[in-house]
């Protein structure tokens, strides 16, 4: 199922959808029902997940896969979630989806795993796919100058984004209603920018 007027911002670590969605917040009428969020979420699980990706205590990858999943229910459909949002007609703009489960946890843990946790859960409208060479995105996790989360190693990331082409060219397969919009995240930030403001100025559609 496609939910409508639901927008989700992809990629391999340091590609900038973090920086692009604030941007684009910025661009809206206050009146406009837009909102933005983020997985790992805030929730409590949110806030556990955090504590593994900072790798002081490891845990099993698959533990990994159903916990980004179990925030990712609440998310949708906890109290005040993006299926009570869309539904009271905003639009909910996510910094990350599905599609990171897909991409990194299938790597580590159980392959078939996050595609089982994740297949009963709507697929977004738009789906923006930041690219970048993973030697530049890591270069620039490196200069952000706070402490690496457990993925953000340049092999691994390779994976990740090679993952990611793979699950891309699938989903658009079976899911021709999804819109999947490629992003050079190496052009310019402004450019970026304006490239996502002309495809959803408009949200949310009624
Ligand atoms: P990220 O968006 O990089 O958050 P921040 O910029 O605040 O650190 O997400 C944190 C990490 O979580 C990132 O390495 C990707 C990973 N991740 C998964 O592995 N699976 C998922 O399902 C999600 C949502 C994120």
């Amino acid at each position: 199922m496609i939910l409508r007027n639901f927008v989700v911002f992809e990629g391999i670590d340091g590609t900038g959808t973090t920086t692009q969605l604030h941007l684009l917040r910025d661009r809206f009428q206050t009146e406009t029902p837009v909102v933005f969020t983020a997985e790992p979420t805030n929730s409590e699980i949110g806030r556990l997940i955090r504590t593994f990706l900072k790798g002081k205590h490891a845990v099993h990858p698959d533990t990994m896969a159903r916990l980004f999943s179990a925030d990712r229910n609440e998310h949708l459909f906890g109290s005040g979630g993006i299926m009570e949002l869309v539904d009271s007609g905003h639009a909910v703009f996510s910094d990350r989806y599905l599609f990171s489960s897909l991409a990194y946890q299938g790597i580590e843990g159980n392959s078939l795993l996050p595609e089982r946790l994740n297949s009963d859960f709507p697929l977004p409208e738009y789906l923006f796919f930041f690219d970048i060479d993973p030697d530049v995105a890591m270069k620039r996790v490196e200069s952000r100058n706070v402490d690496k989360e457990i993925y953000e190693q340049t092999p691994f990331q390779r994976i990740v984004r090679d993952r990611y082409l793979r699950i891309l060219e699938n989903t658009e397969k079976q899911h021709p209603d999804m819109q999947v919009i490629r992003i050079n995240a190496e052009a310019r930030i402004e450019e970026i920018a304006e490239k996502i403001w002309s495809i959803v100025r408009d949200l949310p559609k009624i």
